[in-house]
Parts: C-alpha cells; sequence; structure tokens
C-alpha cells in the first residue's frame, strides 16, 4: 500500500516509525513531517491543516491509505474529502470529529447515552453563566468550547475567577471563535489517566492507556504545557477498570455516534478522572494523544498499518488480533526548548542524536526539529524530543530514558526530570507488600 500520514509532531513520527515496519507499506509519505520523520518516510511540505492541498497528493499519488495524526484537519473536513475521492482514511468525519471539537456537543452526547462525566451547562449569555456558577460554587471548571490548543479550560478556584474566565471567552478576546459558547462544569477530584480505543463506525478495541504529565516542571508544578512525558500502561489499570471505561465511556459513545448519524472512525481518546475508583469522562479527544502515541507505539507489537486500514475499512474484527503489546512499561520523556510553554529560542543546534541511540530499547522521536544549511538538527518548535524507552517495568524504563537523555547535546533544552514518578512509586509501593507479605 501506499501510505500518507498528515502531521510533523512525535506523534506522527512514532506512527510514521510503525508504519514503515508494516510489510504492506510499500510506501510512507509525510505531510510535512519533521527532521525524524524522513528517516522513515518522504516528506512532502504540505500543510497538515491544508484540505485540497493533500487531496490533490492523495490522488496524484494513487495513495491507498491516508492517516491523520492532529484534530485541525479532520475538524475541517480532511476525512470527508479523501473519503469522497474512495480514498480510504484513518480518521472521523467533520461531524464526528466534533467530539473534539466542540465541548458542548461531547457533553452532551454523555448526557443523551448515559455518559458518566461532571455536571455542566452550555452558554452563550454572561447573566445565566453568572447564575450557574453562583448556584453551583467554586471550584468550578470554565471551557471555551471550540478548538483552543490545550489553553481554553480554566479550572477557577473562586467564584469571581471563574466568571472572569467566563466573560473572557465570551467576549471573543482570548479564543476567538471558539470562545462564543462555554461549557462549564463541576470540578472533578481525582487523578487522571488517558485511554485509547481503535474505532470503525460501529465497534471500539481498546489500545492501551498511559498518563500524562501536562504541567511544564517537576512535582507537577509550573504552567500546563501540551504534555511533557507520559508512560503506558497507566499503573492503576486492572482488568476490572479498563472493562468498565470499555463498557460506560467508550461503548457507548461509538453506539450513541453511529445512531446520531455521525459514526466515529478513528482513535477514541477519552481523558479519564478517577473519583473514588469510578472512571469519569473529562474529554473525549479525536487523535491518539501526544506524547501519550510514544510511548504507545514503542510497546505495541502488532502491525500498525493492518490495523488501522482494518478501521478506515469498518471491519475492525479482522484487527483483533494485531493489537498485541511488548510486556513492561515504555515511558517518553519530552525534552523542550527553554521557555516552553512560553517564548523559546528556535533553530538551536541539537548534537549526540547518535550517540543516544546506544541506550537498549530506545527510541529517540523527533517532535519540533528540522534542518539548518549546515546539515545539523535544530529545534523548530517549543516541544522538541521524546526519548522513548521501553523497560521491564516503569523503574527500568524511566532510567533508559534519562540515560538517553544525558547523552543528548543540547544546552538550550530541558526536561522534567521525573516523568513516571506514579508508577514507580506504585511499583515500590507494591515490591515493599511482597517483601513484608515473604517475610
Ligand atoms: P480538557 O481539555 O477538557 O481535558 O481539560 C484539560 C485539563 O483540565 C484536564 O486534563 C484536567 O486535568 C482538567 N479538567 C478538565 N475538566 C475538569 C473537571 N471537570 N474537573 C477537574 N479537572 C478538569
Ligand atoms: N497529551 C495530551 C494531548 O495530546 O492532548
Amino acid at each position: 500500500m501506499k501510505v500518507l500520514l498528515v502531521g510533523s509532531g512525535g506523534r506522527e513520527h512514532a506512527l510514521a516509525w510503525q508504519l514503515a515496519q508494516s510489510d504492506k507499506c510499500e510506501a510512507l509519505y509525510a505531510a510535512p513531517g519533521n527532521a525524524g520523520i524522513r528517516e522513515c518516510a518522504a516528506c512532502v511540505r504540505i500543510d497538515a491543516e491544508d484540505v485540497e492541498g493533500l487531496v490533490s497528493f492523495a490522488k496524484d499519488k494513487e495513495i491507498d491509505m491516508v492517516v491523520v495524526g492532529p484534530e485541525a484537519p479532520l475538524v475541517k473536513g480532511l476525512a470527508d474529502r479523501l473519503r469522497e475521492e474512495d480514498i480510504l482514511v484513518f480518521g472521523p468525519s467533520a461531524k464526528a470529529a466534533q467530539l473534539e471539537g466542540s465541548k458542548g456537543f461531547m457533553k452532551d452526547i454523555c448526557a443523551k447515552y448515559n455518559i458518566p462525566t461532571a455536571a455542566y451547562g452550555r452558554f452563550t449569555d454572561i447573566e445565566k453563566a453568572k447564575a450557574f456558577i453562583a448556584e453551583h460554587g467554586a471550584p468550578i471548571v470554565v471551557k471555551a468550547d471550540g478548538l483552543a490548543a490545550g489553553k481554553g479550560v480554566i479550572i477557577a478556584q473562586s467564584e469571581d475567577e471563574a466568571i472572569a474566565a467566563a466573560a473572557d471567552m465570551l467576549s471573543g478576546n482570548s479564543f476567538g471563535a471558539a470562545g462564543h459558547e462555554v461549557v462549564i462544569e463541576e470540578f472533578l477530584d481525582g487523578e487522571e489517566l488517558s485511554f485509547f480505543a481503535i474505532c470503525d463506525g460501529k465497534t471500539a478495541l481498546a489500545f492501551g492507556s498511559a498518563q500524562d504529565h501536562k504541567r511544564a516542571y517537576d512535582n507537577d508544578q509550573g504552567p500546563n504545557t501540551g504534555g511533557m512525558g507520559a508512560y503506558t500502561p497507566a499503573h492503576m489499570m486492572t482488568r476490572e477498570l479498563h472493562s468498565q471505561i470499555m463498557d460506560e465511556l467508550i461503548t457507548p459513545t461509538v453506539e450513541g455516534m453511529a445512531a446520531e448519524g455521525c459514526p466515529f472512525t478513528g482513535v477514541l481518546f477519552a481523558g479519564v478522572m478517577l473519583v473514588n475508583s469510578k472512571p469519569y469522562l473529562l474529554e473525549h479527544n479525536v487523535r491518539f494523544g501526544d506524547p501519550e502515541c510514544q510511548a504507545l507505539m514503542k510497546r505495541f507489537d502488532g502491525d500498525l498499518l493492518n490495523t488501522l486500514v482494518a478501521a478506515a475499512q469498518g471491519d475492525l474484527e479482522a484487527a483483533r488480533s494485531e493489537i498485541e503489546w511488548r510486556n513492561g512499561t515504555a515511558l517518553c520523556v519530552v525534552m523542550a526548548a527553554e521557555g516552553y510553554p512560553g517564548s523559546y529560542a528556535k533553530n538551536t543546534v541539537i548534537k549526540g542524536l547518535e550517540s543516544a541511540h546506544t541506550i537498549a530499547e530506545t527510541t529517540i522521536f523527533h517532535a519540533g526539529t528540522g534542518v539548518n544549511d549546515e546539515g545539523a538538527i535544530v529545534n523548530t518548535g517549543g516541544r522538541v524530543l521524546g526519548v522513548t524507552a521501553l523497560g521491564e517495568n516503569a523503574q527500568e524504563a524511566q532510567s533508559r530514558a534519562y540515560e538517553t537523555v544525558a547523552l543528548i547535546d543540547w544546552p538550550e533544552g530541558f526536561c522534567r526530570k521525573d516523568i513516571g514518578y506514579h508508577a514507580v512509586a506504585a511499583e515500590e509501593e507494591r515490591n515493599l507488600r511482597n517483601t513484608q507479605a515473604s517475610a
């Protein structure tokens, strides 16, 4: 098959790395790709959001299958246009992508299909929003309805802060059209995890769990980011929780979307909050998480292309036997440019990437990289590398990833030093219990 992958981040490098390993993958293109992706795919200069540019490239090159990484082109209708041209695509229609593109739409699906989620209201009128905030009290969560690059969520600690956030969003000043409507919801206090499921429009198959680290600095301090590291599986995952998430959050979503006339094909990435061991849906995303995807791809042990093609063809059952995972834990440490998520320098030179390949079971995925005129690898974005390692357990995966980080020579970069700490602590606790039990 000739395959086109859309996107340019660490998620897409990890997907490209797996897709290129498939026996069926005869040619792999990436639009636009990055300096790491070009090692396993031919990069073409088409922006990930240039829907018509991508469609005409796919037609010209007789592409058989398109895999879409980010949400924005999906919300813009890329999958619909490809289906009109009879090109297979892994990714939802624009209508189905509203699960991520409109928080109000997603909450209404939850309400209609009895999916456990925080109590909420949808507002375009500030007076009605104020009344809801007064009724529920703080802490309370205010969200811009539309896509806001991960920035449209305010956890307000007081009613005044919530009112100010809602007024700011509705004014259009901070989030433009994405804030024309707000969702205000109950604050859920618990532990978060990411859960993935591959869907073919009718059914879903679980595709791993993970935990992300959203704050910029160690011990979950500092500003929110797109994700500074992740590991899979999530340490709290049990067979029972897995079934509960599938039965209560994922399956009703997929069945509900089909009943609404907008069947969901692609990967559903549920942000889940565990409150007293009960899973609640925080949000749905219509794409893989990044950096979660880098850790997932490192552990995946099937044929990714066969899996995604089966979903795109509406025949997910054909992929059931493909979904296999290597034992242990995979963990990704993000190296970001100093200053991220605020302003940072671009085009700083990164060295030592070759020597870093010497550590066992480790792969460096590129996120924001390019090549300068001298042929050196430079940063082009804030999140730059995903140093991803597999280990027998979280502790081993963590050591391998940080051993690799130490070999990378990039003075303008930084990373968190504690990625996976929840999982390492849970392992230590289990070991201690086992030692005590056998003493
Ligand atoms: P979202 O973009 O909806 O995932 O929100 C971003 C982050 O805000 C989530 O990952 C949570 O950490 C937090 N969050 C969102 N909704 C809630 C909620 N209802 N209660 C507590 N935290 C929330
Ligand atoms: N890592 C969180 C996300 O991709 O949305």
